[in-house]
């Protein structure tokens, strides 16, 4: 057997053709295929507005870029990868670990407790960890009583519905990010995009994705006026035709994820393996997250992931390490935060392999060898 990664992606025919086909065309980067998969990523999330960008990194700049002031503070989760509080120290404001709930999105509970405390908290960048969706009632509460700023990264939840409101769709934040990262559940090989209701914050992040530059009427046709320090954070139309084509396929991709989620929830019924939760239709799963108490192990999380990629070739991965506790943020003076779910979920936590491609035999292989490996001395 090859070799099975955490997360992978689904690359067919079809899609080989359409990046083929803008090669041979005059636009690689530019062009019209930009605007097409930009309107169509708006559709499929809800959004009025969608603004396609370099990778999820840069969507997230971009967003803070307009969403943030300089120093304010903002309420985010150590249960992320780096780029979402990262991209609130780009724009010189000040990220707030709070501490995560039992599915490992940010416990919304503390977040108002915070909010209630300090009353210039202006924001929250709230991460859908796993795909799992951020429960919509209380980012709405919030979002109304306290008039916070709200970013939902759904780097991990593309096609992923809480009841009626789609990933993306802002119906109760200001700016959502998506990722094409390979592991994604559709990729453009890097990508990204940001989602709006608001016209003015789509037409700042337009300006910023280029550059801070525009073009109006009374100008000659080569000038340009650059209003604001912007960025090059264009995506080419290459990478655009290759996301325009995943995305026809995106809501098999997520079946098939629930489909894998759900053989393995049964798999781990009852037993030393707790799933992170169980299949509950909000999320899309880009990570199946299991947890064991190693504690109560004669393996340690380290032998286990050691032992299952030398020996059975299985790829863990580990989602996340708490951002605050890296050097940087140490540095910076974080990394003290009274976060005891977040530390007890570290020490517990693991991505089995979860992607469209995984087989019916592949899947089984990797549920025996984790029960093998665990219950080997
Ligand atoms: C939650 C989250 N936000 C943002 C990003 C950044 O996305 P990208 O890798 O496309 O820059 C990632 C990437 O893994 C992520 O997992």
């Amino acid at each position: 057997m090859n070799f099975i990664p955490y997360g992978k992606q689904s690359i067919s025919n079809e899609d080989i053709d359409a990046v083929t086909k803008i090669l041979k065309s005059d636009f690689l980067t530019t062009g019209p295929k930009i605007n097409e998969f930009e309107n169509a990523l708006a559709q499929y999330s809800e959004a009025k507005y969608c603004v396609a960008v370099a990778n999820g990194t840069v969507a997230l700049h971009l967003a803070s870029l307009v969403l943030l002031n300089k120093n304010e503070k903002v309420l985010t989760t150590p249960n992320s990868f780096l780029s979402t509080s990262n991209s609130i120290l780009y724009v010189n404001a000040q990220p707030i670990f709070i501490d995560i709930d039992i599915d490992g999105n940010i416990n919304l509970d503390l977040c108002e407790k915070a909010l209630k405390k300090d009353p210039s908290i202006k924001a929250l960048y709230a991460v859908a960890f796993s795909g799992n969706m951020i429960n919509q009632e209380k980012l709405k509460y919030l979002k109304d009583t306290y008039n916070l700023k709200i970013l939902e990264d759904n780097a991990h939840a593309i096609g992923a519905k809480y009841n009626n409101i789609k990933a993306g769709s802002c119906k109760n934040s200001d700016c959502s990010i998506f990722s094409f990262h390979p592991v994604k559940h559709m990729t453009t090989g890097e990508g990204g995009a940001i989602t709006t209701n608001n016209k003015e914050l789509y037409e700042k992040l337009l300006t910023l994705r280029t550059h801070g530059m525009t073009k109006t009427a009374n100008l000659k046709p080569w000038e340009y006026n650059m209003v604001e320090l912007g960025f090059n954070g264009r995506i080419t139309d290459f990478q655009c035709a290759l996301g325009l084509s995943q995305l026809k396929k995106l809501d098999q991709f997520v079946e098939r994820r629930i489909e894998i989620a759900k053989k393995y929830d049964k798999a781990f019924k009852n037993s030393i393996i707790t799933p992170l939760y169980s299949y509950h239709g909000k999320s899309s799963y880009h990570l199946y997250v299991v947890k064991v108490n190693f504690t109560k192990q004669s393996i340690s999380k380290l032998d286990l992931y050691n032992r299952l990629r030398e020996k059975y070739k299985i790829g863990l991965q580990i989602h996340y390490m708490p951002i605050n506790k890296q050097p940087y943020y140490q540095d910076l003076g974080y990394g003290n935060e009274n976060t005891p779910v977040m530390d007890k979920y570290y020490e517990e936590c693991f991505s089995l392999p979860m992607y469209a491609k995984l087989n019916n035999d592949e899947q089984e292989y990797v549920i025996q060898s984790l029960f093998e490996v665990l219950s080997e001395n």
